[in-house]
């Protein structure tokens, strides 16, 4: 069996994966910072990612590495101290990755490590690709020191592809699982002006990205994970507001986001119009590309 050792495979989209990998027939060890129930045919390995320590053998021998730790962007207000935490927990994270793999004996042949559409400039209406350049702004910096420690791996013959991701669309976590409940009460709305770009993803096909990406042996390098058919933020909450049935019209102004969220709410304030031309080129076909099929998958 071929053995994948993954970071941050307890969070949002390491859930779903984990029983599409297992399906796949693949041998699984997951690193966590807490202890875990191994009953789900998962072995989890308990160490600190950001910390140099025993966790780091399990690169040795595996066929693939998956790397999707971080502290969560959203809901903590970036102040000095959770800036460091965001950055150390994917930068020093993905260098001890890496650094196990130069030392491993037998290197992995693949390594998928997690990066996000934030790499891009905000708040333009030019449509944005792998070429395109990144921002000069923190999560453009964060996301290139992120991708540059992971691409060390490159070195080492490893094939290493960057995944950057978008706003994943699933339940159980994420922006949808936040968005709900006030849609439900037919509270909700465009958040900030509307007319931003929003460029989502249906959790599956994260899932089926990162499965695509270590099956196929020519992968490499930067490939977004999103939808083909980004939307504006009005017609987000619209569609959100048509698949349940409620009114959607009752915007959430920014002002009371940059309150609530600070300079995180830049995530959601500006948009960003991605398109995911290197998987397409590449042949990966999504199940979910139009945003209202996949909504009514994941709200019913
Ligand atoms: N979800 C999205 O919409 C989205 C969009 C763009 C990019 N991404 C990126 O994709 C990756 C996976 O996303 P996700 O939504 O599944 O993430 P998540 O649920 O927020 O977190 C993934 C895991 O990271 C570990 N972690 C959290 N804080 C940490 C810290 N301070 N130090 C070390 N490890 C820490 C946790 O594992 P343990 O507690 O088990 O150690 C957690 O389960 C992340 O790197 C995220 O930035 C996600």
């Amino acid at each position: 069996m071929r053995k994948l050792f993954i970071t941050g495979a307890s969070g949002f989209v390491g859930q779903a994966l984990l029983p599409a990998l297992k399906l796949e027939g693949y041998d699984i060890a997951a690193l966590s910072r807490k202890v875990r129930d191994t009953s789900s045919g998962v072995r989890w390995v308990l160490g600190d990612p950001v910390t140099v320590d025993d966790w780091q053998r399990e690169v040795d021998g595996a066929f693939g590495l998956i790397n999707l730790a971080g502290e969560p962007i959203i809901g903590k207000r970036w102040t000095p101290e959770q800036k460091q935490a965001l950055r150390d927990s994917r930068v020093v994270t993905t260098q001890n990755l890496v650094t196990a793999i130069a030392q491993a004996r037998q290197k992995p042949s693949v390594l998928v490590s997690a990066s996000a559409i934030g790499l891009y400039p905000k708040n333009e209406e030019t449509e944005l690709d792998e070429t395109s350049r990144p921002a000069d702004d923190f999560l453009g910096k964060l996301c290139q020191e992120w991708e540059d420690a992971a691409k060390v791996a490159e070195v080492h013959g490893v094939r290493t592809v960057l995944l950057r991701i978008g706003v994943v669309l699933g339940r159980n976590g994420g922006a949808l699982e936040r968005m709900l409940p006030v849609f439900k009460w037919g509270l909700g709305g465009p958040l900030g002006s509307g007319n931003q770009w929003f460029s989502w993803i249906h959790i599956a096909d994260v899932v089926g990205l990162i499965l695509w990406a270590l099956a196929s042996g020519q992968v490499r390098g930067p490939v977004n994970a999103v939808a083909p058919n980004p939307v504006r933020m009005k017609d987000f909450a619209s569609t959100l507001g048509k698949v349940l049935n409620r009114p959607a019209f009752l915007p959430a102004p920014s002002f009371a986001l940059n309150l609530v969220l600070g300079e995180s709410a830049q995530v959601i304030l500006d948009g960003q119009r991605v398109l995911p031309k290197a998987a397409l080129q590449q042949g990966y076909t999504f199940r979910f590309p139009e945003l209202e099929a996949a909504l009514r998958d994941l709200t019913t």
